[in-house]
């Protein structure tokens, strides 16, 4: 079976649907909980195996950079309450930075990491989108490599199923041949209108390539913004006869796409509510407001909220 040891992180769009909070910050940076955005999906990714990471970033992302130094202090990104810091201070997990000159897209990103990558397959998870199990880092890139190893495709995507009215959002994926834990399909459709949808799984944000995804890239024509975008490029590759495989997110597994503002809010509640030290008091204070109780008011021996 293929170990799989490298993942790109995509970390250079402009962020521009959170506008103002990303306009000089990245969003790839913005807390949830304790922690950082990235650092829990770079999390997700050494717990499934990847240990050399490999981040693209761009204008306005050096504190990706920074953050993932160990820093004069020796703690920077360490602290109790991850276990990641310790990974990378036993020196098991590398870390490389390029930066993509122009945000040109998400398949354009993944063209910088051709070097890096060489002649191996690797995975990619974008920074901005998180996947939970119950607080924990999800095991789906783990499968999807299994996958991989068994059946040699030329890419596994991770898909999960969305609501009909949501499809035009997402890169949505045609089966082949039925649908299951794991499927292989024939097209990828970019944001299709909800009549034109060949179903609702839609791609999400975890994917494995063979090298040879470089040179569809390359030959992917801009799309109408001028971005080149990764599932046009794999939509080439279905479209020449290679074998793309999906792998669903199992139940008790959620993404949050931190680069909207009502999935980021979520996220964040979700995480700070997890926390082991401040989560139960903060899970009652979170109770209070819902239930129309102003516990600053409360306190202060004050009237209700309402
Ligand atoms: P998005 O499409 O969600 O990011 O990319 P965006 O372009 O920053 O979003 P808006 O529309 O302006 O709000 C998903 C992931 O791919 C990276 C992003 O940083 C994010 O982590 N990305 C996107 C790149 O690295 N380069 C790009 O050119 C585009």
């Amino acid at each position: 079976m293929t170990t799989i040891r490298k993942v790109i992180i995509p970390a250079a769009g402009l962020g521009t649907r959170l506008y103002p909070i990303t306009k000089a910050q990245p969003k790839e940076m913005l807390p949830l909980g304790r922690k950082p955005a990235i650092q829990i999906v770079a999390e997700e990714a050494v717990a499934n195996g990847l240990d050399q990471i490999l981040i693209i970033t761009g204008q306005h992302k050096r504190a990706i950079e920074d953050h993932f130094d160990i820093g004069l202090n020796g703690h920077s990104s360490a602290t109790n309450h991850n276990f990641f810091p310790n990974i990378l201070s036993n020196g098991d997990v590398s870390f490389f930075f390029v930066r993509q000159s122009r945000p040109r897209g998400l398949g354009d990103a993944v063209a910088e990491a051709l070097p890096f990558v060489g002649d191996e397959p690797f995975a990619v998870a974008l920074g901005d989108a998180v996947i939970t199990e119950g607080g924990c880092p999800a095991g789906v890139l783990q499968r999807m490599g299994e996958l991989f190893g068994d059946r040699r495709p030329a890419a596994v995507v991770a898909v999960r199923q969305v609501p009909d009215d949501a499809v035009s959002s997402y890169g949505v994926v045609e089966p082949s041949n039925g649908v299951g834990e794991a499927f292989s399909i024939s097209d990828i459709i970019e944001k299709p209108q909800p009549s034109e949808a060949p179903s609702n799984f839609a791609v999400t944000a975890r994917y494995i390539f063979s090298p040879q995804i470089f040179s569809y890239i390359a030959r992917t024509p801009k799309d109408d913004s001028g971005e080149v975008q990764l599932t046009d490029a794999m939509r080439l590759m279905l479209q020449d006869g290679h074998d793309i495989w999906a792998v669903t997110l199992a139940s008790g597994e959620i993404r949050y796409d931190v680069g909207n503002f009502y999935e980021y809010a979520k996220a964040f509640i979700v995480m700070a509510l997890a926390d082991p030290e401040e989560g139960t008091a903060l899970s009652q204070y979170v109770k209070e407001i819902v239930n129309g109780r102003h516990p600053a008011k409360a306190a202060n021996g004050e009237e209700d909220w309402e």
